[in-house]
Parts: structure tokens; C-alpha cells; sequence
């Protein structure tokens, strides 16, 4: 059941990468799996333009977004690519030691990794890696995905991989007798057939 997925715990993170060109996009898949060594995973789009640089480059950071980051951060490195875009124009970035950006400002850790191996997850490559570096930015509280999308009313483009697609509307019920009328559009100034009221609820399937 896709409300079963709502309970998964995740946190909301940018990961940033370079090999022609700098990249970077946000992510809420980024996890530790292992701590000696330190090893690491994160899912990427295969699509997604910080995909194909971290596979030329196989190093990649992630810095952890503090609960009050900027909105703006979210929609440059969340809905736009780098391809097009130099999305760290508009902020004071930073390199790390292995020599990639990232945003120090609303940020609280860095981690940065070498990629020790690619798996294919059909739409996404789970890239695992080993951390080199892990330092902490700040003491303010990470954001959680979760509260992302309850107090922030974030939404997820489709390439996230915890997308899920908007449900369909396949009819509508009567407020009063129950009357279910099948249909994706309610005609306007429709009628209950059964007992003639007008206030009718949205059913999505
Ligand atoms: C809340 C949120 C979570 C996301 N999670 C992921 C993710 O886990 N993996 C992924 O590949 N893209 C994820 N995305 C989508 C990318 O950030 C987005 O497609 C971005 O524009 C890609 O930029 P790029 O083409 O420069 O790499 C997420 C976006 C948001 C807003």
C-alpha cells in the first residue's frame, strides 16, 4: 500500500559532484550502510545530470540540509538541471578535499565520498561509497523528509526515487445519501439522481 511508504524515515540532503561540469541536486536517499569501513549509498535518477557526473567522476559529497534551509536551495538543485544551470552561481560554495562544491550556509554536516561501486535499480543507479571526510557544520537541526513535505508543504518531482505518482480521480460520492456518480470530471450544477442535493466528495482510486 503506497501510504505504507509515508512511514519510511529519510532526511533531505544535496549532493554535489563534478567532472566536466559542476552538479549537484537534492536528494532524500542517502544512508549509511556500514562504519568500517565508513560506507555509504544514495540513489541517483540515471537521468539526472549529477548522475552521469558522478559516474565519470566516482566521487560525490553530501551536505545535510538544516530544518530552515532556504526554500530556494530546494527548487535550484531540486527542479532544474545542472546541464543548463550553474546552480551554485547564487550561493558562497565551498571545496572540499576531494575537490567538489558545496554550500556551507543552511547546511549542518559534510561527507565526502570516493565511489567504491554502482548498482543498477532500473531508474536509478545506487552509487556506494566510502567517506573520506566528514565534517560538522552546524548544531541546528537536519530537516527531515518528512517534515519537509508536512510543515513545508514540499512537494517531489518524478525522478526522486521515493515518487509517488498523484492518484486518479474516479468519481464522486454524495455528501448525503452516498450516491457514487463515475466520472473524471463532476458536470457542473449536477444533481444527486437519488436525493436531489448538489454537495458531492472527490474519490480517488
Ligand atoms: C524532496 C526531493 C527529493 C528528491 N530525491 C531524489 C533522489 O533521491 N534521487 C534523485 O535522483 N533525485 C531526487 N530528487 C530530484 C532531483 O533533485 C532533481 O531531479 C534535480 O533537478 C536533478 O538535477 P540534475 O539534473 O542537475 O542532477 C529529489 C527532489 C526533491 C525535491
Amino acid at each position: 500500500m503506497r501510504k505504507a511508504f509515508d512511514k519510511l524515515t529519510s532526511g533531505m540532503y544535496l549532493v554535489g559532484t563534478k567532472a566536466d561540469k559542476e552538479a549537484g541536486c537534492i536528494v532524500n536517499t542517502f544512508e549509511q550502510v556500514a562504519s568500517k569501513p565508513e560506507l555509504v549509498v544514495i540513489a541517483i535518477n540515471k537521468e539526472n545530470y549529477t548522475c552521469t557526473q558522478i559516474r565519470k567522476s566516482k566521487k560525490f559529497n553530501v551536505t545535510v540540509l538544516k530544518e530552515d534551509t532556504d526554500k530556494e536551495i530546494i527548487n535550484t538543485f531540486g527542479f532544474s538541471s545542472s546541464e543548463f544551470n550553474d546552480k551554485y552561481k547564487a550561493y558562497n560554495k565551498k571545496y572540499d578535499l576531494l575537490g567538489l562544491p558545496y554550500i556551507e550556509n543552511d547546511m549542518v554536516a559534510l561527507f565526502s565520498v570516493r565511489v567504491k561501486e554502482e548498482i543498477d535499480a532500473n531508474t536509478h543507479i545506487v552509487f556506494m561509497g566510502e567517506v573520506s571526510e566528514s565534517v560538522l557544520l552546524s548544531e541546528d537541526r537536519p530537516m527531515t523528509y518528512d517534515y519537509y513535505r508536512t510543515v513545508k508543504n514540499g512537494i517531489t518531482p518524478p525522478k526522486a526515487s521515493t515518487y509517488q505518482k498523484p492518484k486518479a480521480v474516479s468519481g464522486y460520492k454524495c455528501d448525503v445519501c452516498g450516491y457514487i456518480y463515475r466520472g473524471e470530471e463532476l458536470p457542473i450544477d449536477y444533481i444527486c439522481p437519488i436525493c436531489g442535493q448538489t454537495h458531492f466528495t472527490k474519490i480517488c482510486e
